[in-house]
């Protein structure tokens, strides 16, 4: 711990000294002017090839030149950060001016351009908002903007997108992953990845693998069985490998089955290089994330960061004799082979702060924040009619007076302090907001305490909203965030603070900020509306607000369930040095134990309504490589224009093994006005319904009767229809 802090505190300073163990010169580290040696051979492979966005053939002959020139020495440099701190503003490793090789620079991460650049970045709404987006294109955009503001402060490896499946809501860094699911999960990934290299930046995926628990990170020992590992936790890794093309993966700092993610051959090299055919490199996650020197370089690991410590070690069991040169040149192709696919020898690192925090960047982390808000609850007014409308949205014209209350109402809560921390110029908090966008004749009213002026401030206004939820104290990274969270329930004094209001204002309205579920069930029918905000980023508040007064028609949906209480959920052990990790979590886990959540995966509440009618398949029967594609009619019976989120949800009641009682499959989404209905196409891959035979070491399309649903979340399944694989 204190050793992360000096390091925190000397990368946040910029121009602070970090030894340079770059050996490029020097004694050892120069050109060894007498030595011939000859490179094995290297054939450039089809995965080299798809690898590589330039001349592959070319690059594999260059880095064989290379392998031939550079020292023993200088390759072990190249296999390391330069420093245990940033120089520069980015994490540096990889470099070699004697043979000019310009190395990798490396920036977090999933909501932005990191703070540890000493640069203001826009700061995007969480991983997990964005997640609720349902919507991979406006991701994409979002993994290209991130790209181009990292590559603005002088860095060409962006540490993200964690792609780790949110096993439970107490995990620390929930808000940096995109939800539960593997299909939701492995999509978002996707499309982030690809808007981030279309920019010219390496993505690097993290963190592999089974990596959802912070307060024992270093040492935890995930136990998971092969099936589990295979369909629960790889399979957005893969996707990241085989469809995004990823440049880096970054190896995860806890244990699976028994070996640390940097030391496991398992993860590393049998399953990620040999089965999914990576071509990139893989670094370690920071400061104690490698645990051997030999071992991890054998495992597959080829970059230890921030700094050599475990792999200076390389050169001495490289002059012993336990480890070759061709081992070394291996992990050295595949570091060289990322800088020059990139073309990273061919461009200047420049410092161009007006692409950082642009016009076009803001404008798209609102739009982002007004596509991620959730609305959970909508009703009528305490005492109203029930024919009335619902308290939502409201109506500048009809109310003249808002308070606005509770612990997140006027801070500036853009997510974690950790590692994936952003500095944004200026937040616009929710208060903000809500008074920029409230016109002149609404008077918003900030009460802090509720003394006997505030009550009855709150008793006489039109509507009161209680912005509440998680703050970075409660929730974050390890050691150098909040960690994980003690609870999943809201704070108590909140909670106290709500029933207050809701004793003397008949239209309450509770926006909830946090990273993941926060319970609400003993809380949430004394309210008249219910929204989840995430952490909403830079233009947050104004995002809120805009779905508060209607002129955004929500239609974030939960990349997650919210349970009724804690209980409901696997136990999260965040003390024991070995936890076990089993098939089930999520909506998965509640569906098998047939237990309601508050509110299911994929829900959310719209302005309008969407109704659902005549699904039909393209065929009845499909071969086990084919597509199957869904058409449903989505109607709009609402009075206002919204986006529905079309989700296609998939039961094999004829598995030999027993499968979750549905798994998304697929998903689209639809814009549509008043009356107005679309047919909506999902195509649902068969062999995403395979599953894992641990005997027969592979997955397995079964040829069985299945069943496709479809509806607007995992538990509001409108229309249905089965199908066969043959
Ligand atoms: C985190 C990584 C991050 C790295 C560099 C580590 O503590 O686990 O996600 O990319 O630091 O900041």
């Amino acid at each position: 711990m204190r050793f992360w802090i000096g390091v925190l505190a000397c990368a946040l300073v910029i121009g602070c000294d970090g030894p340079s163990p770059a050996m490029d010169g020097g004694p050892d580290g120069g050109a060894d002017g007498g030595r011939v040696y000859e490179p094995e051979p290297f054939e450039p492979t089809a995965a080299t090839l798809a690898y590589c966005p330039r001349d592959g053939a070319a690059v594999e002959a260059r880095i064989t030149a290379l392998l031939a020139e550079l020292t023993p020495a200088e390759k072990i440099a190249l296999l390391s950060g330069s420093a245990s701190a940033v120089i520069d503003g980015v994490w540096e490793a990889s470099v070699n001016t004697r043979l000019g090789i310009p190395g990798l620079h490396m920036l977090d991460g999933p909501r932005g351009l990191s703070a540890f650049s000493g640069k203001r970045g826009t700061a995007f709404p969480v991983a997990s908002m964005r997640g609720a987006s349902w919507d991979p294109a406006l991701e994409r955009r979002v993994g290209a903007a991130m790209a181009r503001e990292l590559r603005s402060a002088g860095a060409d490896v962006l540490l993200a997108p964690t792609i780790n499946i949110l096993r439970h809501p107490r995990w620390g860094r929930a808000q940096e992953t995109y939800g539960e699911d593997v299909h939701h999960l492995g999509t978002m990934g996707v499309a982030f990845i690809e808007g981030v290299q279309s920019e010219g930046v390496l993505a690097s995926v993290k963190h592999y693998a089974a990596n959802s628990i912070e307060n024992t990170r270093h040492e935890v020992d995930v136990v998971i069985d092969e099936r589990t590992l295979r369909e629960i936790y790889l399979p957005h890794f893969r996707r990241a490998v085989e469809d995004a093309r990823v440049a880096s993966v970054m190896s995860a700092y806890n244990q699976v089955n028994g070996a640390y993610c940097d030391l496991s051959r398992h993860l590393l090299t049998d399953i990620l290089r040999d089965e999914w055919q990576f071509a990139g490199f893989v670094e370690s996650d920071w400061i104690w994330g490698t645990h051997g020197s030999v071992e991890s370089l054998r495992a597959g690991l080829d970059i230890e960061m921030p700094a050599a410590d475990q792999f200076r070690r390389l050169r001495r069991a490289l002059a012993e004799g336990d480890v070759t040169e061709a081992e070394i040149d291996s992990s050295v192709r595949r570091v060289l082979r990322a800088q020059f696919c990139y073309g990273l020898d061919e461009r200047e690192r420049e410092d161009v702060p007006s692409v950082r925090e642009s016009t076009e960047h803001l404008a798209l982390a609102l739009e982002v924040a007004r596509r991620g808000v959730v609305l959970l609850e909508n009703r009528v007014a305490d005492g109203a009619p029930t024919d009335a409308p619902p308290v939502l949205p409201l109506d500048r014209a009809s109310i003249s007076r808002l308070v606005v209350l509770g612990r997140a109402a006027d801070v500036e809560n853009i997510g974690d302090e950790g590692s994936s921390r952003v500095s944004p110029t200026d937040v616009v908090t929710a208060l903000e907001g809500l008074r920029m966008r409230a016109g002149a004749e609404l008077t918003v009213t900030h009460v802090t305490t509720l003394d006997d002026e505030a009550r009855a401030a709150v008793a006489e206004a039109d509507a009161v909203i209680v912005v509440t939820g998680l703050l970075a104290a409660d929730e974050g990274e390890g050691d150098i965030g909040a960690g994980d969270r003690s609870t999943l329930a809201l704070d108590p004094s909140e909670v106290a603070l709500i029933r207050e209001v809701t004793a003397v204002s008949p239209r309450v309205i509770v926006v909830l900020e946090g990273g993941a579920a926060i319970t609400v069930s003993d809380w949430a029918d004394e309210v008249e509306a219910l929204l989840f905000a995430f952490y909403p980023g830079q233009r947050g508040g104004l995002a809120i607000a805009d779905v508060l007064f209607g002129d955004v028609n929500p239609s974030g949906r939960l990349p997650f369930s919210v349970p009724n209480a804690e209980a409901d959920l696997p136990p999260f052990d965040n003390v024991s040095a070995t936890v076990i990790y089993d098939y089930w979590h999520g909506y998965r886990h509640l569906q098998r134990e047939g237990v309601a959540p508050r509110y299911p995966f994929g829900h959310g509440l719209s302005y309008a309504r969407f109704a659902y009618s005549g699904l039909s398949l393209s065929a009845s029967r499909i071969g086990p490589e084919d597509d199957l594609i869904v058409r449903v009619d989505v109607t709009n019976v609402g009075d206002v224009r919204g986006i529905e989120t079309v989700q296609a949800y998939v039961r094999a009641p004829g598995s030999r093994v027993e499968r979750a009682p549905r798994d998304l499959r697929a998903f689209a989404q639809v814009e549509l006005g008043p009356g107005e209905t679309q047919t909506v196409a999902l195509a649902i891959d068969a062999r995403d319904l395979a599953f894992y035979d641990v005997e027969a070491g592979a997955f397995v399309v079964e040829h069985t009767s299945y069943e496709v649903e479809v509806g607007a979340s995992a538990e509001d399944l409108r229309v249905s229809a089965p199908f066969a694989v043959e």
